[in-house]
């Protein structure tokens, strides 16, 4: 068997507003437009991914939280509708999703051996978190590869940043290991924005794009630092200011989703390609992908 490789990890952010402004069938509220430099950046990072023909999307979510270690899909195959907790008005979404199981247990088993807590999640009735769903299906609409589906531990809550960044270390070198053991070409998303203050409140279109800009001015500053040393092949130094950036943006960095795929990637010190950066309910959103190849 080849040797497998991660090819590309993806900073693929999973608001649902995005699938909502798609209008792919799936989804049941239709707009008439909004986010589009997002989108169309998601457009952009699909073009690149396809070039790479790969087999699996490997993804880490945020809204998967398992608060004691680290979960993987063990069942074939889940199909259900998955409705987005604060905004069922943008996302009821009907899902059918295929998995690796095989990659999953392998990744699980190395994690394991490197002393990370690990479960195979066996439940047929178990409903996809929707930040998985929406990293996924902008990265892949057509759905024809399947997921390998990676929770969010509590670490950062449990112990702190620090302590959670030393396990998604492992967790992304387990990661690597598994993959060049499975021969397999596979892509890494990390589910997740960057600054995550936001509005509380949404205008009565909620696609009126006439309301959508940075929360302040203090995220933005923080995102475009993030950005720099993105493009300045600088993954190392991004994660080791992770920590103060999550404390200051509220970021959903404090999932691990970053700082795996990074450590998966060998930190990376290619630049990132940045697709595109953009606000939704004031958040700070970037597509950005770094090549492994
Ligand atoms: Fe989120």
């Amino acid at each position: 068997m080849a040797k497998g490789q991660i090819v590309a990890g993806a900073l693929a952010p999973h608001p649902p507003h995005l699938v909502y402004g798609e209008n792919p069938p799936q989804n049941e509220p239709k707009s008439e437009c909004g986010w589009e430099v997002l989108r169309w950046g998601y457009e952009s990072l699909r073009k690149k991914l396809d070039a790479l023909d790969y087999d699996v999307l490997i993804v880490h979510s945020p809204h998967w939280r398992t608060q004691v270690g680290t979960h993987f899909v063990g069942v074939p195959n889940l199909k259900s509708k998955s409705v987005d907790p604060i905004f069922p008005n943008l996302f009821r979404f009907n899902y059918d999703i295929n998995f690796d199981v095989e990659l999953a247990e392998s990744i699980s088993r190395e994690a394991a051996t490197l002393g990370l807590d690990t479960t195979m999640m066996k439940n047929p009735h178990y409903r996809v978190d929707y930040g998985t769903i929406v990293s996924c299906h902008m990265t892949r609409p057509a759905w024809d590869k399947p997921i390998v589906s990676i929770s969010s531990c509590g670490g950062a809550s449990y112990y702190n940043m620090h302590v959670m960044q030393t396990m998604m270390s492992e967790l992304g070198q387990a990661t690597r290991t598994a993959v060049e053991k499975s021969g397999k070409r596979a892509v890494l998303l990390a589910s997740h924005s960057l600054s995550h203050r936001h509005f509380r409140t949404e205008p009565s279109v909620p696609e009126d794009m006439s309301y959508e800009h940075i929360e302040n001015h203090n995220q933005y500053v923080w995102d475009m630092k993030m950005i720099e040393l993105m493009r300045a092949g600088k993954s190392k130094e991004m994660i080791e200011i992770l920590p103060d950036f999550t404390e200051q943006t509220a970021a959903e960095t404090d999932s691990g989703s970053l700082s795996w795929m990074m450590s998966a990637m060998g930190y990376p010190t290619r630049p990132a390609e940045i697709h595109a950066y953009g606000t939704v309910i004031g958040t700070g959103n970037v597509i950005a992908h770094w090549s492994a190849v």
